[in-house]
C-alpha cells in the first residue's frame, strides 16, 4: 500500500528585502490588478522557475495560458535560487503584508497545509468540481492539499528526488561497472573515481547537502523507518539514525567544491568533471532541454540515471502545486491561470520541459520518453516516500531547522552532534 506522509501546519520566519525578478509587480499595495501598457491585465505568478531548464517548462505553460486567455498577461514574479529558498522567504513577507501574488507555487504536503492552516489560501473545491478534477489526479495527492475535505492547490506534476546522475565516460574510466545500487557500492565507487583525479560527487548551494541527505536517509534506513522519521514520537537518535548519518557524513568526504546552486553542480556532471550527483529529476529538463534553455545533452551518453544507492523501488517524490491566496489583486486571472496548470494540455506542455511527470493520470503517455518514461513506470509501481527538502514530509520550520543542523554539519563534520540537532528539531516541530 502506498504511504503518503501526514502533512503538518507551519508558521514561517519572514524576510524581507528580496525582489521579484519580474520587477513591477512584487511591490504593488492597490487591491485591484495592474495593467500593462495595452490594457491587459497581469496576473502575477509566483515561482521560483527561473534558472536554466526549469523556466523551460514554465514558458510553456505561459504560453498556452496567453493564447486562451487574450484579455490578461501573464506577470512572471519568479524569484530566482534553486528549491525556492529565497522565494519562500519573500512570499511569507508578502502575504504577512496582506500584497500576496495572484497564484504562488508551493508543495504538496507539509508546506502547503501550513499556508492552508495560517489562513492565506482559499478553497478550490468548487473549482474542483466544476473541472471534475477529483477524478484526474491520484486521491492520494488530493489528500496531500486537502484541510477537512476542502482542497486549496492545484498540482502540475510530481518529481522524483531519488535520482543519481552519473557521466557514463567518467565511470568507465575510473572502473565502475554501473550505477551503484547500496550505499556501500556507491563509497567505493566514490574512492574510484577519486583516485582517477574527477570529482567524485558534485553538489551546489546548501539546500542541495539536505536534498542529498535526503537520498542517503532512505538508502539506508530503508522505506518504512524513513517514513517513521516524520510521525509523532519519531526516534531520531536511533543507531539505524547513526549509521545513515555516518554514510552520509563518508559521502560528503567526496563532495567537490561547493557551486552556486543546483545547475553548476549538475553540469559538471554532463561536462565530465564529475562522476555523481544526487539531485531531482528537474537535472532532466536542464540536460536534456534545447541549448536556449538546457544544455542540450545526450542521454544514455553524456549523462545517465539510477534510483540513489539504496532507494531502488522506492519514488521519493514532491509535486509543485498551484494556488490561490486570499486577497489576489486578480482573482479571475490567477483562476484562469488555476485552469490552465490543471488541464491536461497545460500539464502535457509544462512536465516533458519542466523533467517532471503530470500530476494528472491522463496525460499522454507517449509525451513522456527516455528518463521521463522510466519516471512514469516507476510510479506507478515504486513505494512512496516524502521529500524533506520539497515541502512533503515536514513543515517549513523543521525544514529550516534541518537546513541549519546540515549548515553547521558542514563546517564541524561532527556527526554525533548532527543527530542530536535532528533529534531536536523533530521535538520541536514533529505534529
Ligand atoms: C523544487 C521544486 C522543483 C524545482 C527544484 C529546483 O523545490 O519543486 O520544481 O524547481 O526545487 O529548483
Amino acid at each position: 500500500m502506498r504511504r503518503w506522509l501526514v502533512a503538518a501546519s507551519i508558521t514561517m520566519v519572514s524576510v524581507l528585502g528580496l525582489t521579484a525578478c519580474g520587477g513591477g509587480g512584487g511591490e504593488q499595495t492597490a487591491q485591484s490588478p495592474s495593467a500593462d501598457s495595452g490594457g491587459k491585465q497581469q496576473v502575477e505568478v509566483f515561482s521560483w522557475w527561473t534558472g536554466p531548464g526549469e523556466a523551460d517548462g514554465l514558458a510553456a505553460m505561459r504560453k498556452i495560458f496567453e493564447d486562451k486567455n487574450p484579455t490578461y498577461t501573464f506577470f512572471d514574479a519568479a524569484v530566482a535560487g534553486g528549491s525556492g529558498d529565497k522565494a519562500k522567504a519573500l512570499l511569507q513577507s508578502k502575504l504577512q503584508a496582506g500584497t500576496p501574488p495572484d497564484t504562488f507555487q508551493g508543495h504538496a504536503g507539509a508546506e502547503l497545509q501550513g499556508y492552508i492552516k495560517a489562513g492565506n489560501l482559499e478553497d478550490l473545491t468548487s473549482l474542483y468540481d466544476e473541472l471534475k478534477l477529483k477524478e484526474v489526479f491520484p486521491a492520494q495527492l488530493v489528500e496531500q492539499i486537502s484541510v477537512e475535505g476542502k482542497i486549496y492547490s492545484v498540482p502540475v506534476n510530481i518529481h522524483r528526488s531519488n535520482v543519481l546522475w552519473f557521466n557514463p565516460a567518467v565511470l568507465k574510466e575510473a572502473g565502475v561497472a554501473g550505477a551503484p545500487k547500496t550505499i556501500e557500492e556507491f563509497v567505493a565507487a566514490l574512492e574510484k573515481v577519486k583516485a582517477k583525479g574527477k570529482v567524485p560527487l558534485s553538489i551546489g548551494s546548501e539546500w542541495t547537502v539536505t536534498h542529498l541527505l535526503e537520498s542517503v536517509l532512505l538508502g539506508s534506513l530503508g522505506t518504512d523507518a524513513y517514513n517513521a522519521l516524520f510521525k509523532p514520537g519519531a526516534d531520531w537518535n536511533s543507531p539505524q539514525v547513526t549509521t545513515a548519518l555516518q554514510n552520509f557524513a563518508k559521502i560528503m568526504e567526496y563532495a567537490g567544491d561547493p557551486q552556486d546552486d543546483w545547475q553548476p553542480a549538475a553540469k559538471q556532471v554532463a561536462d565530465g568533471e564529475a562522476a555523481f550527483n544526487i539531485m531531482g529529476d528537474w537535472a532532466y529538463g536542464y540536460f536534456h532541454n534545447p541549448p536556449e534553455g538546457g544544455l542540450g545533452k545526450k542521454s544514455k551518453t553524456d549523462f545517465d540515471w539510477a534510483p540513489a544507492p539504496g532507494t531502488e523501488g522506492t519514488y521519493l517524490w514532491l509535486s509543485d502545486s498551484f494556488t490561490l491566496p486570499k486577497g489576489a489583486k486578480n482573482r479571475d486571472g490567477a483562476l484562469a491561470w488555476l485552469k490552465v496548470a490543471a488541464s491536461k494540455e497545460g500539464q502535457d506542455a509544462f512536465n516533458p520541459k519542466k523533467g517532471s511527470i503530470p500530476a494528472r493520470k491522463d496525460a499522454d503517455q507517449s509525451l513522456y520518453t527516455d528518463y521521463l518514461a522510466d519516471a512514469l513506470k516507476d510510479w506507478s509501481s515504486n513505494k512512496l516516500a516524502g521529500s524533506i527538502q520539497h515541502g512533503v514530509a515536514v513543515n517549513q520550520p523543521w525544514l529550516a531547522a534541518i537546513n541549519e543542523q546540515v549548515g553547521l554539519f558542514l563546517g564541524t563534520k561532527d556527526v554525533k552532534a548532527l543527530q542530536q540537532g535532528l533529534a531536536d528539531a523533530a521535538t520541536a516541530n514533529a505534529q
